[in-house]
Formats: C-alpha cells, structure tokens, sequence
C-alpha cells in the first residue's frame, strides 16, 4: 500500500519505521530538520533505529518530505500530530485542524485515513471528517477509522508489533481497511464497536494511571506524615495475588500523555453534564507534588533553602528517554527558584534544555552541591555517584537506598 503519515514524531516516525517494511511510505512532517535527517537514515526517536530507518531509506521504502503535495496518491493516511492542552487546559485540536486541512487539500483519490493522535469521543466523526472535507476541492469517498496509539517510548518488551490494537471505523469498509493494513505490521487487533469506544478506551487508560499515581502520591504523604516507609508499605500491599496493582510515588506526571489525556476526557465529561472530579483532583495532587518535594527537602535541611546550591537529577520526565515534555523536574526547578536557591541540573540523556547545557554531577556554578534532589534516574546514571554527588540528596524514585526520599 502506499501510506502517508501526517507527523514524524515519537508516534508518526515508529509507525513509519513498522510499516515500511510491508508499504511505501511517507512521512510528512512541517519541521524541515526533521525531514532533513529522516532522509539521511538518522532518527530523533528512542526506539526507532537509525540503521532500520537508512535500510528503509536506502531501499526506498520510506522517504520523510515537508511537501504536502507528496501525500496525493496515498491509499492509507495515519494522522499522528500533538493534541495538547491550551492555556486553560482544554483540548487543542489545531494540529488536528492543520492535518486534516493538509489532508483536504492534497490528497487526490479517496484513501483510508486513520487517526492516531489521542483525542475525546467524536473526534473522528464529529471534527477530522468534517475538517478533511471542508478542505477537499473535489469529492471523494474517504473511509475514516481511529486505531489509538499505545506506544510508550523507550519501552523494547512491548511494541507495534505485540501490543494489542484496539480500532474501530466509521463504516464497516473502513473497520476493514484499517484491520488489511495494521495487520501487516500488528499481531494482536482488537475491533471495538465504534471510534467513540476506541478513543474513549484509550483516554480512560490514561485516566486510569493518572488517578492511581496522585493516589499513591497522596499516600507518599500520608505514610510520611505516620513515619512509615510507603515503599515498604507497598511492597507489603504487592504481595496481595489479586485485586492490588502496584504505583510508585514520583516529583509528579509528566510526557505528552499522562498530564493531558485525562483532560480531554474531563472536557467531554463537561460538555455532557458529568463532573470528572477524580480527574481533577488527580490534577491538583500530582501538580502539587513538586512544590511537596521542596517544602520536605527544605524542612530537613534547616527549614530553608535560601541561597543554598541544590542540583536537580534527572530533568527528562521518565527514565531513559530524551523527552522533557510536561517534565515535573520543571515544577521542581521553579519552586527552587522561587525560594531562593542556587540551581543547576543534571541529566546525560537530555544533554541540552531550554538552550542550557547538563552540569556536570554534584556541580551547582562551579562549586559543589550542597543537596541534590533526584527526579529521573536513567540506566546511564551511575547510582552510587548520585549517591555520593552531594552531602544531601533526596530520592523521589524509590530506586537509591541509603538516602532520604518519597
Ligand atoms: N509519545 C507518546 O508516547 C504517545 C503515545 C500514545 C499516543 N500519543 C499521541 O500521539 C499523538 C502524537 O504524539 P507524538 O508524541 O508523536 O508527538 P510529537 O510531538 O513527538 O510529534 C508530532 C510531530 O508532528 C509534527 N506536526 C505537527 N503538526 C503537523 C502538521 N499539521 N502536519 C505535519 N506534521 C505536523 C511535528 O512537527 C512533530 O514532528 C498525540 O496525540 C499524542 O497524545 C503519543
């Protein structure tokens, strides 16, 4: 099949590099450094292979463009674009808009689009099908489906082609054609009765881990307060065989997904007169936690952190990706700097954030630091120099003994 995928992201470019081996495909993106690289075989997503990316270079089975002219003969359209949260936390679909205008107005013969992009119920129908015709010069009989993606970076054990695929289309023809194409690349497809059932799935199992990590957030605070260990005490709770799934407490949410998803559901919950309030609540205590970690640190270490010289470990928003998106280490970084601390942060797989370079460990200015506070612990960061990186360090991973922490 010829495939055209709107967006060469995290979610665009590991489809691409999936279904290339069974489809030509290509992969448009508006960011042209982007593009550039792609056609050199050289990918900016943890889990997409450059050397897998220039095979399907080099055999022509993929090529990234920024022309839009390019998608006009593609049989299958993935949609694969950022649905963010606007100043007021509510669903932006521009990018959403902005596809399915590209869509409209570029492609030439009528094709299976399918949206990936996370989004509420009724983006299908009620938003990318209207969008992609009003843009369209000539009719065309497009098929529409959803087919949400699961992917989490980073992550080797599950992938496109063992996670399972819930999809649904807006006709059976379309339930057809997205099951003929996923198929190729996917082993385990899931058919729900309509997109509405998809896109609300994959928004409630983002919920679903939102409202369960502010829990054991708020716990973290509770066990702390009663001057037990709440690893421990989920260690003890783990060992229940049923009716139990463990969460770990952490600086807070963050990634595109986790932070957002949960919105968009409470944004539809609205519009239909249901108050999400474990939504909201779960917002507030995982927004809190930030400034919670502070306020602890600065309590054992004299009630202030005025002027003292604290690094920040670990500023990606979770182990082992590049991706500060959402990152709670900002909400960290912030609240230190409101209270008048010395800050430099520190984290290898980021390297460079906001125009800034990573310090080296246990380096605040020059000088060393007196705390360290330890957000994200990637696999390449040795655990006992973290350690050892200053006279006060406090874990919010759980994964450092011998240290104070969550
Ligand atoms: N990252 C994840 O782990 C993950 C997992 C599941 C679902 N999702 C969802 O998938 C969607 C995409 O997320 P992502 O993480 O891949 O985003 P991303 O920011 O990594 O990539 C999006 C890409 O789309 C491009 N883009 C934006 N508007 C465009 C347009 N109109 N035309 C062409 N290209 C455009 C951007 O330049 C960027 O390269 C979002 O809805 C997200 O919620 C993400």
């Amino acid at each position: 099949m010829r495939v055209a995928i709107i967006g060469q992201g995290y979610v665009g470019l590991t489809i691409a590099a999936f279904a290339a081996a069974h489809h030509d495909v290509v992969g448009f993106d508006m960011n042209a450094a982007v593009v550039e690289r792609l056609n050199k075989g050289i990918s900016h997503i943890e889990g997409v292979d450059s050397v897998l990316l220039k095979k399907w270079v080099d055999a022509g089975k993929f090529r990234a463009t920024t022309n839009a002219a390019d998608i006009a003969d593609a049989e299958v359209v993935v949609i694969a674009v950022p649905t963010p949260l606007d100043k007021n936390r509510k669903p932006d679909l521009t990018f959403i808009e902005s596809a399915c205008k590209t869509i409209g107005e570029n492609l030439k013969r009528a094709a299976l689009i399918i949206n990936e992009s996370t989004s509420f119920p009724g983006t299908v129908r009620g938003v990318i099908k209207p969008t992609i015709e009003k843009y369209s010069k000539v009719k065309l009989d497009h098929e529409y489906a959803v087919s949400p993606e699961r992917v989490d970076p980073g992550r080797i054990d599950w992938n496109q082609k063992n996670t399972p695929r819930l999809y649904a289309g807006l006709t059976p023809a379309a339930t057809a054609g997205v099951r003929e194409f996923y198929s190729t690349f996917c082993d385990n497809l899931v058919a729900v009765s309509s997109p509405e059932v998809a896109e609300a799935a994959k928004l409630f199992e983002n919920t679903f881990r939102q409202v369960n990590i502010a829990l054991v957030n708020e716990f973290a605070q509770i066990t702390n307060a009663l001057g037990i260990s709440v690893h421990e005490t989920l260690d003890a709770a783990n060992t229940k065989p049923y009716g139990f799934m463990r969460f770990n407490p952490s600086a807070g949410v963050g990634g595109h997904c986790i932070p957002v998803d949960p919105s968009y559901l409470a944004h539809v919950a609205a519009g239909v007169g249901v108050p999400a309030t474990f939504i909201e609540r779960a917002n507030e205590v995982n927004l809190e936690m930030p400034k919670y970690v502070v306020a602890r640190v600065a309590k054992e270490n004299g009630g202030s952190l005025k002027g003292k010289r604290v690094q920040v470990i670990g500023v990606a928003y979770k182990p082992n990706v590049a991706d500060t998106r959402e990152t709670p280490a900002e909400h960290v970084i912030e609240e230190l700097e409101r209270v008048g601390a010395v800050i430099s942060w520190h984290d290898p797989v980021v390297g460079s954030w906001y125009g800034k370079s990573s310090s080296l460990l246990g380096d605040v200015e020059g000088t060393a630091a007196e705390i360290a506070i330890v957000v994200t612990l990637h696999g390449v960061i040795n655990a006992k120099a973290v350690v050892a990186s200053a006279p006060y360090v406090f874990d919010t991973t759980g994964k450092l003994s011998g240290v104070p922490g969550l």
